[in-house]
């Protein structure tokens, strides 16, 4: 086996993607399985932010598979960082994890499910791998080479007009009646732009990995976590798409909010449409 500290760093980062790649299958055929099985289902940080026993395994499966083959490397992980662990982004080459994207339809056996596996190095990321737990479709990409769909090149769309658009979002974990009133108001103003839909299919990342294929224009979520982007980020940008801020501004990783689309126009668009959901970044101490 070839000592990972010695190589060379893009060659490095080439072999960690392949490991990737097949701890990700791994992993989605441990969901797959799991998935016929009776659930043992909790709640976080709100009745709506579930886990399940499964989440947890899956989380521990890739995370001490990876420590073993990298050990001076660092780890964010969704159910690590549910149980204390700190989600902080150093410079050093870190992996970013979600089990099971997509609990809440795991849990009810609703088809939207994936493993999703990011890795940055000096705070910028490097690739991503997006495994489809039920359709087995695997999305991956590396920064400077390019984006994938089961070996076959990405594209995003090229459509300019929000009219002909269609929109993806996710709902978040707040269900209060004052975040429900802003979610809903931003989904009125782009209803009525007039796009030609809006869609929320339950899972972040697959919902991202369609702006990545072309499927769908744009995509923006309050609330979501940095597992649920930072896979998917280089995915879109490697499909030639762009992924910001809500503000406009550049991606923060932490900030627990994004826009992604298929073009600049887009992203402002829905960007100059959107009001604020405040949620805590996700590198703070809760
Ligand atoms: C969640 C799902 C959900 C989205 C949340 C995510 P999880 O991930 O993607 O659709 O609304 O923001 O955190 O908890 O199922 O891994």
């Amino acid at each position: 086996m070839t000592n990972p500290e010695s190589m060379e760093e893009g060659e490095c980062w080439a072999e960690c993607l392949d490991v990737a790649v097949r701890i990700a299958r791994t992993a989605g055929q441990l969901v797959q399985e799991a998935v016929k099985q009776e659930k043992s289902v909790s709640s976080k940080s709100t009745p709506t932010d579930l886990v399940t026993e499964a989440d947890q395994q899956v989380e521990d499966l890739i995370i001490s598979t990876l420590r073993e083959r990298f050990p001076s490397h660092r780890f964010i992980g969704e159910e690590s960082s549910a149980a204390g662990e700190k989600c902080v982004l150093t410079d050093n080459p870190t992996w970013i994890i979600d089990p099971i994207d997509g609990t809440c339809n795991f849990v009810h056996s609703f088809p939207m499910v994936a493993v999703s596996i990011g890795f940055a190095v000096k705070k910028e990321l490097e690739f991503g791998v997006i495994y489809h737990c039920f359709d087995g479709t695997l999305y991956t990409a590396r920064r400077g080479h390019g984006a994938f769909c089961n070996g076959v090149r990405l594209q995003v769309s090229k459509e300019k007009d929000m009219s002909k658009a269609l929109i993806l979002t996710e709902i978040g974990a707040k269900r209060d009646p004052n975040t429900l009133d802003i979610f809903l108001g931003n989904m009125k103003k782009l209803l009525s732009a007039p796009v030609h839909g809006v869609r929320i299919i339950g899972s972040s990342t697959l919902a991202l990995c369609h702006i990545a294929s072309g499927a769908a224009e744009a995509y923006y979520q309050y609330g979501l976590h940095c597992w649920d982007i930072a896979a998917a980020a280089v995915i879109i940008r490697e499909a030639g798409g762009c992924v910001i801020d809500t503000t406009g501004g550049p991606l923060d990783l932490m900030s627990r909010r994004v826009v992604a689309a298929g073009s600049q126009e887009i992203a402002d668009y829905v960007v100059q449409q959107l009001q604020p959901i405040s949620y805590g970044r996700d590198d703070h101490d809760p």
